[in-house]
């Protein structure tokens, strides 16, 4: 199979690069920096030029997409131009699925659990309310909605809080708590938000998975099996670990203003194990993730 990979310098991408290139052909984008796409077959390509996507798809005629590129998070969505997140985020999601159709391949999307209403239940279905109340959240379920509207050859996936080790510069809060707990220092951690934390390890197995398969035209939860909040996954975290528990500070979201308070997004998986995908329990994905450090 001949799969092309956006955002393969983030820290999916990376973990995709490595994953799909045992078993498939690959091709991966990167924007300004290049990380482990320099050990692959790779590109570095601004996804917001269409004309750039356009050649790739002519040249490469990819089977499979797996387009992660995006402005990732809350916080950098609101750092940058509002324009920039929308052409990031959505227009270029549009153009992908347009190339997609064209070119006849598959699309598989990581859009986010923040899509949820963060106040309407715990561990929610496909069908639940949607309210997104950040702007990275509403572009990520404007890429949806683009993908939808223009053909059905698509899996979307509502990821959940990644954790694992960012590799090659590459982060994210569970790497900052680690290094931080390490050294002795204290992390701050809701306490009243909760997600269904995922290992990248597993997301980048699963969307191996998930390409190869037939299915299509599909909304999944993709997250971990348990619900959680970041603060008791730091406690199992130091568990683990034997590091010192009394390092994790609780804090409740509504202690950092400017954030947007989302309660609890924790996802009901069914869907996703439906289709035979088979979830680790946290505890032991979190010990696969420590075991791939060494
Ligand atoms: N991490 C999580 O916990 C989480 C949770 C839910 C959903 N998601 C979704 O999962 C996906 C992957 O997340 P991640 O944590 O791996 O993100 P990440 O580490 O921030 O990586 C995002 C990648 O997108 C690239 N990118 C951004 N703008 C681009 C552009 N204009 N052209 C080309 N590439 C561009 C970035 O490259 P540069 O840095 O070089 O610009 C980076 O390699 C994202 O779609 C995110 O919305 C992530």
């Amino acid at each position: 199979m001949k799969i092309l990979i956006t955002g393969g310098s983030g820290l999916l991408g990376q973990y995709l690069n490595l994953e799909l290139s045992k078993y498939h052909e690959i091709l991966t984008l990167y924007n300004h920096l290049q990380r482990n796409c320099k050990d692959f077959n790779s590109l570095q390509v601004d996804i917001c030029n269409i004309e750039n996507l356009s050649q790739i798809f002519s040249s490469f005629t990819p089977n499979v997409v797996v387009h992660t590129a995006a402005v990732s998070t809350p916080q950098r969505a609101d750092a940058v131009p509002t324009k920039t997140v929308y052409k990031t985020n959505v227009t270029a999601t549009e153009n992908l699925a347009k190339l997609c159709e064209r070119f006849n391949a598959k699309l598989i999307y990581t859009s986010t659990d923040l899509v949820y209403a963060g106040y309407r239940g715990s561990l929610l279905t496909e069908d639940a309310k949607l309210i997104p109340i950040s702007l990275y959240a509403e572009t990520k379920l404007m890429g949806e909605e683009k993908i939808k509207s223009t053909f059905d050859n698509y899996i979307i996936l509502r990821t959940a809080l990644m954790f694992g080790f960012g590799l090659n510069g590459s982060s994210c809060f569970f790497h900052q708590m680690y290094d931080k707990i390490k050294s002795g220092e204290k992390v701050r951690l809701f306490y009243d938000q909760f997600r269904s934390p995922l290992s990248v390890l597993e997301a980048a197995r699963t969307i191996k998975f998930l390409c190869e398969s037939d299915i299509k035209t599909e909304i999944i939860n993709f997250g971990g099996p348990e619900r959680l909040s970041r603060y008791e996954l730091g406690l199992m975290l130091c568990k683990s670990t034997g590091f010192e528990e009394n390092l994790l500070d609780k804090i409740s979201i509504f202690d950092i203003p400017d954030l947007p308070h989302v309660a609890d997004v924790s996802m009901n998986v069914e869907r996703l194990k439906s289709f035979g995908v088979i979830l680790k329990s946290t505890k032991d994905s979190l010990k696969e993730v420590l075991v791939s450090k060494r």
